[in-house]
């Protein structure tokens, strides 16, 4: 064999090797999952490399990548699409064309992206925006928050609940020809939580008079108290969002001070001042047994109080929705969850639907047990997989019934 033919040999091993990551049973299109994953890991890298040599932060890497992804807000047959403010908030309009002689039903959709990454103008998002417009027949509404690392918690819950508070008046709703009746909010991963936090805060506000129908949350994060759930433990290496990656996310959301991320890395960053708070993610007493498999229930390691006094938000129900007591769940609406088998966030999204069927709130809880973290995502060309139209069609389905 020429050394050729070796060099090319071994790279190919090289390659396989690098790609290869162990794929759960149940999944399919493996490979293509594996290509995918393994783009993933390369920007991670990138990102870390970059990061070391001082050149940039960790997620202005990933922000500078998934920004390829950005499409112009190009209108089609069915509808129109605008890029606009509502309150000095960007966001990204969906008007369908279809012409209809009542009034139209509305969703305000939160992207995910760990509150440090994506955008409405993704082009995954841009297109299920643009489904659920034309399905739905329903006026959607993207929202462009701000994100980390520039802006930390609060902004970007604030920037939401600006656009959500601005667009519930009354004469803004009529303005649009939107059914005040019929308004969801929705959101994904990060923006799941965003969703949770904004439509709990909403019962608050005295300010506003209408009321959401339904929120549909999409494997969302929710608490940041215990970060080796089940879930945590089970996935910690699955594909898309490897544990470490979910911990960088949420101490990003906060501060860039790397001393909360490590805390975070080793579940022991909530001070002993908050232990009354562990009740209300106590995944023994909240996980159907199915979850829990053999994990055992360790009682909490404690923190500095330094970090909770120096940055509270992670102990702010406005960006841990699951850490708000019983009453406060009352009054919320109707709320579709959708959870995936081999996700970090699994537990999360499980728990918020125990606690909200024990204070009688319906829930319906939609279970993908062949799903990763992200699925909605991956329903363009060339990282589509038929698991993402799945899961895709299964949220637009339940919203156009619901809503
Ligand atoms: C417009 O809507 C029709 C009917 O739902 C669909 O078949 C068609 O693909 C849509 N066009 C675009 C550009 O999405
Ligand atoms: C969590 O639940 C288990 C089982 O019910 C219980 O033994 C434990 O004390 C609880 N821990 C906290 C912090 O609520």
């Amino acid at each position: 064999m020429g050394t050729k033919s070796l060099c090319l040999l071994l790279a190919s091993v090289l390659v396989a090797y690098y790609v290869y990551t162990p794929i759960p049973e149940n999944i399919e299109e493996r490979w293509k999952l594996m290509l995918i994953n393994a783009g993933f890991r390369t920007v991670a890298h990138v990102a870390e490399f970059a990061e070391w040599l001082g050149l940039m932060h960790y997620m202005e890497v990933l922000m500078m990548i998934t920004s390829i992804e950005y499409t112009a807000p190009i209108s089609d047959e069915n509808v129109t699409v605008t890029d606009t403010k509502f309150n000095n908030v960007p966001a990204r309009l969906y008007i369908p064309r279809k012409q209809s002689s009542g009034l139209k039903r509305a969703v305000i959709y939160i992207h995910g992206g760990g509150w440090c990454v994506g955008g409405s103008a993704m082009e995954p998002y841009d297109l299920l925006s643009r489904w659920t417009a034309n399905k739905l027949n329903a006026v959607v509404i993207s929202v462009e928050y701000r994100l980390a690392p520039t802006y930390h918690f609060p902004v970007q819950f604030e920037d939401v609940y600006t656009v959500v508070k601005f667009f519930l008046q009354n004469s803004v709703l009529a303005q649009y020809g939107v059914d005040p009746n019929r308004i969801c909010i929705s959101g994904d991963s990060a923006g799941g939580n965003l969703a949770a936090a904004v439509a709990q805060q909403l019962l608050d506000d005295l300010e506003v008079k209408v009321k959401l129908k339904i929120q549909a949350l999409l494997y969302p994060a929710l608490q940041t108290l215990d970060l080796d759930l089940p879930s945590y433990k089970d996935n910690e290496n699955k594909p898309i969002l490897p544990k470490s990656l979910m911990v960088r996310f949420w101490s990003e959301y906060f501060t860039t001070d790397v001393s909360l991320q490590e805390a975070m890395a080793s579940n022991s960053h909530v001070p002993a001042e908050s232990s009354h708070l562990f009740r209300l993610v106590n995944w023994s007493n909240l996980l159907p047994e199915k979850f829990k498999k053999d994990h055992v229930y360790a009682s909490p390691i404690y923190g500095s109080s330094r970090l909770g006094k120096k940055y509270p938000g992670f102990l702010d129900p406005r960006a841990a929705p699951l850490l708000v007591d019983d009453t406060k769940l009352l009054g919320l609406p109707v709320t579709y969850v959708l959870t995936c088998q081999h996700d970090v966030l699994r537990d999360d999204g499980i728990m918020y639907v125990s606690r909200l069927r024990e204070v009688g709130i319906e829930v319906i809880h939609d279970h993908i047990e062949d799903a990763i973290h992200g699925a909605l995502m991956f329903i363009t060309s060339p990282t589509d997989l038929a698991l993402g139209h799945r899961a895709a069609n299964k949220y637009i389905e339940w919203l156009n019934i619901n809503l």
